[in-house]
């Protein structure tokens, strides 16, 4: 186990600055995940914890012991990575074996921490097979195997099911959660996936552009993002996001947008001094907006249904409304044709306003 520091890391090769002055704190136990778009920094961060990889700047803790430049093998992590790769000519008691036979362990040892970890990514029956012989998740569940019984003080892993196919994903998934809680054990999981992200996360972490913008709990980068980029890169499918500005008419403040108007709060306009004119950015996910066929009172927006996805639990429906498109998710006794016009109802105590360099207003409230 073990809590790691991350202070002011910055990374480049070249012109290209991979990591920009980067700090935060993983907790002894946590499961932090590094979410961000593909290119953002993720991998050279885990590569630089994993000390693969020397940072052009910066420092990084192991408990309170100063780690930056020492190589791989004094560190105690264990990495999993997307493209892993198992030692083809060995089978999988001997891939997960390979690492603790290197340090010269007694064979009754090696026996039994190796059925131990295979027992816990549930491929004891498979001790066997060759790596030909094994499908992707089984795959996958080796590499872990490996990392595990090596007791690492710190996992750290790579978009490790990103590889994998879809129902596979879903299943390793849980099991990784389950692993977490059974090894007690501190991990830093790197994904580009949202949800993944949300279901695995003890805390999320989100990079863009080399720069960590928000660390929190998957339901507080939900509910309070920081800025826009947090607003839509959370949540599926991904909030509205509608540029505008603040009108006021006959005393009441007025989010303007080229095709519809929507009231705000006098609160939320005031406590931020933002002035009639100014340009703002409304957000609204698709889960919090209803839409209505009978006319509401006063000027809420309407729109015309593009499409309708019905997904099960829900549907999935596009509207325009004008120019631009509107996504709401709506129960499933709602299953519109093309063209059907519909009021469209956000909640107002959901919106979120971002401000000119995308900023969220919304905290003020919270
Ligand atoms: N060894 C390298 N040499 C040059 N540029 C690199 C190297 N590794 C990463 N980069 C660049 O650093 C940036 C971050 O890359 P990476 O950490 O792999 O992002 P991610 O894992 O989030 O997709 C990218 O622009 C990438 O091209
Ligand atoms: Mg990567």
């Amino acid at each position: 186990m073990s809590n790691i520091r991350v202070k002011n890391l910055t990374k480049k090769f070249g012109e290209v600055i991979a990591t920009d002055n980067v700090s935060f704190k993983v907790d002894d136990g946590d499961f932090l995940v590094l979410l961000g778009p593909s290119g953002c920094g993720k991998t050279t961060m885990l590569r630089m914890l994993a000390g693969l990889e020397f940072p052009t700047s910066g420092e990084i803790f192991f408990e309170e012991e100063e780690v930056t430049d020492q190589p791989p093998d004094k560190r105690d992590i264990a990495m999993v990575f997307q493209n892993l790769a198992l030692y083809p000519h060995m089978n999988v008691f001997q891939n997960v074996a390979f690492c603790l036979i290197n340090q010269k362990k007694n064979r009754e040892y090696i026996e039994k921490k190796v059925m131990e970890a295979l027992e816990i990514v549930g491929i004891a029956s498979l001790r066997n097979r060759m790596p030909y012989e094994l499908s992707g998740g089984q795959k996958q569940r080796v590499a872990l195997a490996r990392s595990i019984v090596r007791e690492p003080k710190l996992f750290l892993l790579d978009e490790p099911l990103a590889a994998l196919d879809a129902k596979i994903r879903t299943t390793m998934r849980s099991e990784l959660k389950q692993l977490h809680k059974k090894l007690k054990a501190t991990f830093i999981y790197v994904t580009h996936d949202q949800i993944e992200a949300m279901s695995l996360g003890t805390r999320v972490a989100v990079m863009n552009e080399g720069v960590i913008e928000q660390v929190g709990h998957p339901l507080d980068l939900y509910d309070r993002p920081a800025n826009r980029f947090i607003a839509s890169f959370i949540g599926s499918p991904s909030m509205n996001i509608f540029e505008g500005m603040i009108k006021k008419d006959n005393g009441e403040y007025l989010f303007q947008n080229v095709d519809f108007v929507l009231p705000l709060s006098e609160e939320l306009v005031k406590n931020n001094n933002l002035s009639e004119q100014e340009k703002v950015t409304l957000g609204i996910r698709p889960e919090d907006t209803d839409i209505t066929v009978e006319a509401q009172e006063g000027g809420v927006p309407k729109g015309s249904v593009l499409t309708c996805e019905p997904l099960g639990q829900y549907n999935q429906i596009t509207l325009s409304t004008g120019e631009q498109e509107w996504v709401c998710l709506t129960d499933t006794t709602i299953l519109p044709d093309p063209g059907q016009e519909f009021q469209i109802t956000p909640l107002m105590n959901k919106i979120h306003l971002f401000d000119s360099q995308g900023n969220n207003l919304r905290k003020v409230l919270d």
